[in-house]
């Protein structure tokens, strides 16, 4: 049997948290030969401790073999102590009346503390994936925040989002999700992020000219994707947690063992390719193997593309000097 790794899970006691937590247990993120000591942390309120050891009592109750290990804290030193992997999933959520930007710096707050104390105590080799909205700025300050860690370990998860837009094509074409390569989600966690499947192919064919509708990609495609989030609150009157688990297990399972040579799309510090500034965290096509991702370069961007690209790059921008003077 291989050493346990540490995976630090913040915000355990939450709708994602509750997804989550059991399927790392179990093996589904890093195999079914590799141990897990799980790390949780939570705010430090009597309500959210008691949620959390209640977590803690349920993953006693499964008797996972893997689970080599737990420890439920309020201090982020603990929870991210030689932590191997780090799911940042906590956040402050938006309140009633609460503007944007009061979110944005409340997060920054916590995505500062959360920074520091993993460039303190982590191991220097991490994995860090932000889940935590705003996912793409919350990374951004957690790695500005970390300045003795390599940037390239912070991570944020546009991994729903590829696997939404995914199942739209899939469903469009008439074609297995597992026959689906080379698809892109650009930019940032939100909205505003561009779905795109120009280099698409199924069994080598090409996607976008099998389904060849220009129109059902820029009115019902790239607005169902960008909109599903709602569209999931308004059905089910809670946001999406289970999927969010499941794609948070994806990135992480993928980044980890490797995608074989396929595409998929992670939320990387940009090294300025594709004219995206250096640093902002920023969805891309990327390959994984020996647990390092390589951004897919020298893709062609038509003026369609410049244009969505740019538009989520300015909403990224806009909110990194939102919180510029904090760090
Ligand atoms: P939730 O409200 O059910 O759970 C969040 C948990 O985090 C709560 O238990 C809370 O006590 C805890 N928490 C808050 N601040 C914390 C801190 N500083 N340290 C530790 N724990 C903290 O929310 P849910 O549904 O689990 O979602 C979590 C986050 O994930 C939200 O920000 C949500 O917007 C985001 N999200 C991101 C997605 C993505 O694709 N990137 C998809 C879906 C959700």
């Amino acid at each position: 049997m291989k050493k346990p790794v540490r995976v630090a899970v913040t915000g355990a006691a939450g709708q994602i948290g509750y997804a989550l937590l059991f399927r790392i247990a179990s093996g589904e993120m890093l195999g079914k030969d590799q141990p897990v000591i799980l790390q949780m942390l939570e705010l430090p309120m009597e309500k959210a401790q008691a949620a959390l050891k209640g977590v803690m009592m349920e993953l006693e109750d499964c008797a996972f073999p893997l689970l080599a290990g737990m420890v439920g804290t309020d201090d982020p030193e603990v929870a991210f102590k030689d932590a191997d992997y780090a799911l940042l999933v906590g956040a402050m959520p938006r309140g009633p009346g609460m503007e944007r930007k009061d979110l944005l710096l409340k997060n920054a707050e916590i995505f500062t503390v959360q920074g520091k104390a993993l460039n303190k105590v982590a191991s220097r080799d991490v994995k860090v994936l932000v889940v935590g909205n705003p996912a793409n700025t919350n990374a951004y300050i957690a790695m500005k925040s970390a300045p003795e860690l390599p940037a390239k370990n912070f991570t944020s998860m546009l991994r729903l989002d590829h696997n939404r837009a995914l199942s739209q094509l899939a469903n469009k074409a008439a074609v297995a999700v597992a026959d689906i390569e080379k698809l892109v989600v650009w930019g940032n966690h939100s909205p505003t992020m561009y779905p795109d499947y120009r280099f698409a192919t199924v069994n080598g064919e090409s996607l976008k000219d099998r389904i060849g509708d220009a129109e059902w990609n820029a009115d019902t495609f790239i607005p169902t994707v960008g909109k599903r989030g709602a569209a999931i609150i308004e059905a089910r009157g809670l946001s999406s947690a289970a999927s969010a688990a499941n794609a948070a297990i994806d990135h992480m399972h993928d980044w980890a063992l490797g995608t074989g040579g396929e595409w998929v799309t992670m939320g990387v510090p940009s090294d300025g390719s594709y004219g995206i500034p250096e640093g902002v965290i920023y969805g891309v096509p990327v390959i994984c193997e020996n647990g390092e991702y390589t951004v897919i370069k020298d893709l062609p961007i038509d003026d369609f593309s410049r244009a969505a690209m740019d538009k989520t790059l300015a909403e990224l921008e806009e909110e990194r000097s939102g919180v510029a003077h904090l760090l």
